[in-house]
């Protein structure tokens, strides 16, 4: 028996599928769509490489109409081509290189190569949670093409070893992703909360076309290994999720907001304290930030969140949208509930 600390992606899989081969059987294709998420007390820093377990646990919320369709079809060429946005992508991108170790884990004996045609719509490596949804999907376009009957739980679990926060994109509407204890992370995958807000949107304040140029795996093990701060970040996860998921019961939109905003610069904060620095930031994140602080003053309810980029997302209520847009002109506005 290994020890825990040991333990490989494919021993996971091993503890998932028992004694079945993952690949027994087969259908022509697979397709399934998988949406983004945007955290609203992040998920930042983890406790095993190698198999994306987190420090903390974290909570997300799903934007319905955006994220990732992937078909997976077999193809009869030695090797597995990615495709996305119509885009064949070179063997030798980072992403296709993820791609490609991702599906060695269900290769076990059999040899089979696949085209996989992924389609997204919002910007891909740019901190909007491109690989949570192209992960989760993924994994489901996986389920769908070889039948497989698992739970949600070792669903979630597959897409945490594709990227981690892709263990909470399976759902729609508010999700927590659970930290776990154990050394294998069995104990680690997200649940959907029982709870609505269709009052509730968010505005995706998209700031440059670029690709970012540290991924969220790097500048996590930064942040960790150098971060002076990094020791406080667990105990405001802590403190923010018993915040955020009150306000969630009691719909206390301030209290969501400055929460959320306030764990995202904390966040940051991390790694700015990093040497050398880690800032997702370019002026015009900076100049949105501001903005949204003085128009806070004026009285519009509109708070912000931001990821491994320099994008941030508004959010807010239906009774304020028609004022940020007007403040925002290419804010993209998505509802999350119906
Ligand atoms: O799952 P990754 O490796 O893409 O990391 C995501 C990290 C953040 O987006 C910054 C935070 C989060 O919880 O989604």
């Amino acid at each position: 028996m290994k020890k825990p600390e040991s333990l490989k992606k494919a021993d996971i899989i091993k503890r998932i599928f028992q004694q079945k081969l993952p690949t027994e059987s087969y259908h022509e294709k697979g397709l399934a769509f998988a949406p983004t998420n945007i955290a609203l007390c992040k998920y930042w820093g983890k406790r095993n490489a190698e198999l994306n377990l987190p420090m903390t646990s974290s909570l997300s919320i799903a934007l319905p109409e955006k994220g990732a369709m992937t078909s997976i079809v077999f193809q009869d060429k030695p090797y597995d081509t990615v495709i996305l946005n119509d885009e064949v992508l070179a063997a030798d991108s980072g992403f296709v290189q993820r791609c490609v170790q991702f599906l060695d884990l269900f290769r076990l004996e059999k040899k089979w190569y696949v085209k996989i045609d992924i389609k997204m719509n919002i910007p891909v490596a740019s901190g909007l949670a491109s690989s949570a949804c192209g992960f989760a999907s993924l994994v489901l376009a996986l389920k769908d093409l070889f039948n497989w009957q698992l739970s949600n739980r070792d669903l979630s679990i597959l897409s945490r070893l594709g990227s981690g926060s892709a263990a909470r994109s399976l759902w729609m509407g508010f999700v927590e992703w659970h930290a776990g204890l154990t050394k294998d992370g069995m104990d680690c995958f997200a649940t959907p909360l029982e709870i609505e807000w269709p009052e509730l949107y968010i505005g995706i304040l998209a700031l440059t076309d670029k690709e970012k140029k540290i991924s969220s795996r790097e500048a996590m093990q930064r942040t960790v290994d150098g971060s002076i701060l990094y020791n406080s970040w667990p105990k405001k996860v802590a403190r923010d999720l018993v915040i955020i998921r009150q306000a969630l019961n009691v719909k206390n939109f301030a209290l969501l907001g400055g929460t959320a905003e306030s764990n995202a610069l904390t966040m940051h904060a991390t790694m700015l304290s990093c040497w050398p620095p880690i800032c997702y930031s370019l002026p015009e994140t900076l100049a949105a930030m501001q903005k949204i602080w003085v128009l806070r003053q004026e009285g519009l309810e509109v708070y912000f969140t931001q990821d491994a980029g320099p994008h941030l997302k508004l959010i807010f209520l239906e009774k304020d949208k028609e004022q940020v847009k007007t403040q925002f002109p290419q804010v993209e506005i998505i509802r999350l509930f119906d």
